[in-house]
């Protein structure tokens, strides 16, 4: 599929980056998008050699702005109830993609992009990022899932606080609260996003999807229940090359070469 509305590129093999690219609207998140988000998270779903993907907006002002309100100002009730299904199924495959995706968040993140953001399994995020789920300025609650993402990802009153009052949250204070793991300079972000995409690209393939999985599904299940799967996921890596060339490499004092079989 040709995309207009994001880029699609394979930086390094198996690393692959994500970009909405609407910098005029600030990035914001229409009808097109979405779609174009969701086939691209199929491609790379569909890649055995994907190991991770990077995900952030065009330009230097702004992450995603949100939904676009020039879009979605005249739609009945059904009609934005299809656009936020559209959204949620986007942003359900990137937290169900097998890989780890890493939201690069460069500037504002706001409503449909803060939600985007908080798809994605962690946040690093610029000195200029700013946060905020402001729909209650615009009369409307959040469609895309972060009125329930929110508060589990930063707790219950933090995300109320942010839900209720429509406040703008900056990167010190994003990192204080847990909402992003780290914060660089703007001009090192990138770097830094791709730092780490190594990181996660040289470990061991199999585990890497398993141990994403067993989160993923482990926090909506009691906690016995939730630990006998991951003894299921630690077990399954036992039947893999790569448990077995990564204890050798360790013992014969190696780096392993993992082939995510
Ligand atoms: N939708 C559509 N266009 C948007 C947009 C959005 N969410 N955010 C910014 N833009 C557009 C502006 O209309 C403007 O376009 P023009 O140049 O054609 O006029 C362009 O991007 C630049 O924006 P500003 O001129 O407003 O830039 P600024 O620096 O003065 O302000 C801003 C930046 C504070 C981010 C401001 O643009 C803003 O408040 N944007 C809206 C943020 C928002 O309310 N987001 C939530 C949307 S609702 C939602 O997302 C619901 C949901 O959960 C699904």
């Amino acid at each position: 599929m040709a995309y207009q509305n994001i880029l699609l590129e394979q930086k390094e093999p198996g690393i692959y980056l994500l970009t909405i690219n609407r910098p005029k609207s600030l990035n914001a998140l229409n009808d097109a998008v979405l779609d174009e988000l969701y086939h691209a998270v199929g491609e790379i779903a569909r890649d055995p050699g994907a190991r991770v993907v990077l995900v952030t907006g065009s330009g230097d002002r702004a992450f995603v702005a949100g939904a676009d309100i020039i879009e979605m100002q005249d739609f009945s009730a059904m009609e934005a109830k299809a656009f936020s299904e559209k959204a949620l199924r986007a942003f359900r495959s990137i937290e169900s993609l097998a890989v780890p995706a890493v939201a690069l968040v460069n500037g504002y993140c706001l409503g449909g992009g803060c939600e985007l953001a908080i798809s994605c399994d962690w946040i690093l995020a610029s000195e200029k990022a700013v946060f905020g789920q402001p729909e209650v300025n615009l009369g409307v609650t959040p469609g895309f899932g972060g009125s329930q993402r929110l508060q589990r990802l930063i707790g219950r009153g933090r995300a109320m606080e942010m839900l209720m009052t429509g406040r703008q949250v900056k990167a010190d204070e994003a990192l204080a609260w847990g909402l992003v793991n780290h914060v660089y300079p703007a001009a090192e972000l990138m770097d830094k996003g791709l730092e780490a995409a190594r990181m996660i690209a040289s470990k061991g393939p199999v585990a890497v999807r398993l141990t994403k999985q067993a989160l993923q599904l482990g926090q909506d299940m009691d906690l016995f229940n939730a630990c006998v799967m991951e003894s299921d996921s630690f077990a399954l890596t036992f039947s893999t090359r790569d448990q077995k060339e990564g204890m050798r490499a360790f013992v014969e004092k190696r780096p392993a070469r993992f082939q995510g079989k």
